[in-house]
């Protein structure tokens, strides 16, 4: 029997309508967008897709067109550019909001479209509920979308904004979902999951994207690699609470939508006041390194990116910890420096009562028990020596036991008479309160006035919890995100050449919000090369390698307790800002030897790191990685084929080597200090004594033999055109 609602769909809409299509195009990237849709919808993001004729784009545009089915509303509503509930659409909405509980229907009417080859701009009115609202919609040079709602009151009642979050739709034959996820030493561990219907949904509540924030959200075709396999992902460039999701609606659409979750009432725009989400930023790629291609790319066309070579760091907080102590920290600057090192950073444990993590927070004048001279001494020495020096801050953050707590109890954030749950004996400071922003900006400048500080580690160790403008008052993050962010920039802008490096807890704010204003992050605080093969790995989906710390690690690991060999923990280094952290005074001569040899290889590959292309190569072995940079010329590469476990063949099969170009030859060299570690067993590896001179193509699909290697060593092999 036939179903009375299954009648013939009424046409297709607003093919003859004024505004069209519009096709975005950049850096084999496509975006179309049907302006005569019931609401602008993005009808293909993906895929470059060539210089299409207009009305081949028009009958793309009514080819998306949703039908009117059976139990469903006389006209199916299409995921648009600003999605509401008002319009039909049953999924998550882009936008939602409230006056006082009324005005709950909002529905828009576009009213301007500014459009370029590059860009969309659109404006939207809703006199029933007196907003407007605006889209803005790119594709960079680097085929990145770049994408952001922002809404205005326009009318005389506050209104509350709830949800502001833009979406990008996916391939319906995208179902196979990646994202990640982790904890402290552990961030950015892997997950994958069927993208079926419903909604997969990542939230921070941390004040922070988290140790277990997802970097990126990716959904693709099933079984995508990093070397193959349609994928799309997004990214939000915000520090604070958000949100992100993949979702799959049984009217045949499924997107990707990210956003920033507001606690309740926490954004209520007054009459003319606007607010704007922040970015998203799409990106895909046949495989997921050609989707972080995009994201380097753009991330390396802004012209505040790092673009001096990254100096050598030694770090010193695993080497002393709280132990300050003048003598220990001068030899340790003279045998970094002997070890090539560039750049010196003074950790935690400088300031006033700082002699552990219970105290001192927040009492940013030098701990004149310790350094009684101030850190003159020290800081003298190291420039002295030739390398810049660095200090660690902690601005957001107030121990209860300090001064400034003492003096100021009303300038952390709280939303109760009692304190919210302490998390390293620390608190929150509210930096939206305009005398803790003057006072915490005026002790960071009395110290960089002081001293010839060229490097801030600016570190955060706590999440926001409970982080409200006081007892009873409204929720914070927004305003706390905004007002770290003014702080950084104000901080940049007055001392050019400053460098800070964004760590929280190691790596629990790594987002593009903050590294848009700062120079590197701590990746992790776990240095344990073989767990930092993971997390490095899917930093770099989004992060450009040369801004992430990689430093080598004392041997027996601190945080894991594992024994690593230096041609591990090096060869992990390589793929980033390289450096040290760990006692360099205690090294043997041979052991400083080695160790020289490894700045000295980092700083011939770096380069290479700060402009190529990232490869990971999909291989079958679980206990092999392998992964290179290709210089964008592709004249020169560097590969290193890492062993985390023994091989069930020994020999192991051929690794492949791909990125190169198919048809030139290249030389191949073994370059890991100290060489091959040759056991008695084994004879030597035929290419390595040879002059092996391979085609980018066979690289690429054949490959070679890596020489038999114990768990956790690694060979970096350098490859140059002939
Ligand atoms: C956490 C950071 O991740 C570490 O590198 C170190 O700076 C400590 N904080 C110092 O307290």
């Amino acid at each position: 029997m036939l179903d009375t609602d299954s009648t013939v769909s009424p046409p297709p809409r607003g093919s003859a309508a004024p505004n069209g299509v519009v096709h975005l195009r950049r850096g084999g990237t496509s975006v179309v967008v049907d302006l005569d849709a019931e609401s602008p919808a993005i009808v293909h993001w993906g895929e470059d897709l060539g210089d299409a004729p207009a009305e081949t784009l028009t009958s793309l545009a009514v080819a998306a067109r949703l039908q009117r089915v059976s139990g469903g509303l006389d006209e199916t509503a299409q995921l648009s550019v600003l999605t509401t509930a008002a319009s039909g659409w049953l999924g998550t909405p882009t936008l939602e909001g409230h006056r006082d509980g009324q005005s709950v229907s909002a529905r828009f009417t576009l009213t301007d479209v500014q459009a370029s080859p590059h860009e969309l701009h659109l404006q939207f009115a809703d006199e029933e509920t007196e907003l407007t609202a605006r889209v803005d919609l790119g594709v960079s040079a680097a085929g990145l979308v770049r994408t952001r709602i922002a809404v205005r009151n326009e009318g005389d009642e506050p209104y509350t904004v709830q949800t502001l979050q833009p979406a990008l739709p996916l391939p319906w034959d995208a179902t196979e979902i990646f994202d990640t996820t982790g904890r402290h030493l552990r961030e950015r561990s892997g997950q994958r999951r069927d993208l079926t219907f419903g909604t997969h949904l990542r939230e921070s509540r941390r004040g922070r994207p988290g140790a277990d924030a997802t970097l990126l959200l990716a959904a693709g075709r099933p079984g995508f690699g990093f070397e193959r396999g349609v994928v799309h992902g997004i990214h939000l460039a915000w520090s604070g609470n958000q949100r992100a999701l993949a979702e799959r609606v049984p009217t045949g659409e499924a997107f990707l939508s990210a956003g920033e979750l507001y606690a309740p009432g926490e954004i209520r725009l007054g009459r003319g006041e606007e607010i704007a989400s922040p970015e998203v930023l799409g990106s895909w790629g046949d495989g997921l390194d050609d989707l972080a291609a995009r994201f380097h790319a753009e991330w390396r066309a802004r012209p505040q990116h790092p673009r001096r070579s990254r100096p050598i760091t030694l770090n010193t907080w695993e080497a002393v910890y709280f132990d300050h102590s003048l003598p220990k920290l001068t030899a340790l600057a003279d045998a970094a420096a002997a070890l090539g090192v560039e750049r010196y950073v003074l950790d935690d444990g400088w300031f006033r009562a700082r002699r552990d993590d219970t105290a001192g927070l927040g009492d940013w004048t030098v701990d004149a028990g310790v350094w009684p001279e101030g850190l003159h001494p020290i800081a003298d020495h190291v420039v002295g020596l030739g390398m810049e020096f660095g200090l660690w801050f902690e601005p957001e953050m107030v121990n209860p036991d300090s001064d400034l707590a003492r003096a100021h109890p009303d300038w952390l954030l709280r939303g109760r008479v009692q304190l919210p749950p302490s998390a390293r004996q620390q608190q929150v400071l509210n930096l939206a309160h305009p005398d803790a922003y003057a006072y915490i900006a005026g002790a960071i400048a009395a110290i960089l006035d002081e001293y010839p500080i060229a490097y801030i580690k600016w570190d955060h160790n706590r999440d926001l919890v409970d982080a409200a403008a006081g007892p009873g008052g409204a929720a914070q993050v927004h305003a706390q995100t905004l007002a770290v962010y003014r702080l950084i920039d104000e901080l940049k802008a007055t001392r050019p050449g400053l460098e800070i490096e964004s760590c929280a807890s190691g790596g629990a704010r790594v987002d593009l919000g903050i590294l848009d204003r700062t120079d590197r992050i701590w990746t992790s605080d776990c240095l344990d090369p073989v767990e930092r093969l993971e997390n490095q790995r899917h930093t770099a989906l989004v992060v450009p390698p040369e801004m992430m710390g990689m430093h080598l690690t004392t041997p027996h690991v601190h945080s894991t307790g594992r024994t690593v060999s230096l041609s591990m923990s090096g060869a992990v280094a390589l793929f980033g800002h390289f450096g040290i952290e760990w006692d360099v005074t205690t090294l043997t001569e041979a052991e400083a030897t080695a160790v020289a040899e490894w700045v000295a290889l980092a700083r011939r590959v770096r380069p290479l790191v700060a402009t190529g292309r990232v490869v990971n190569v999909d291989v079958a072995d679980p206990g092999l990685d392998v992964r290179g940079i290709v210089a964008a010329d592709r004249a020169s590469a560097f590969f290193t084929v890492a062993q985390t476990q023994t091989l069930i063949s020994s020999p192991a099969g051929r690794v492949r080597m791909p990125g190169l170009d198919p048809d030139r030859s290249y030389r191949l060299r073994i370059v890991t200090p100290g060489g091959i570690v040759q056991q008695p067993a084994q004879s030597p590896l035929a290419w390595a004594h040879h002059d092996t001179l391979l085609t980018g193509r066979q690289l690429a699909v054949v490959g070679v033999r890596p020489p038999v290697q114990n768990p956790q060593q690694a060979t970096v092999i350098e490859i140059t055109a002939a």
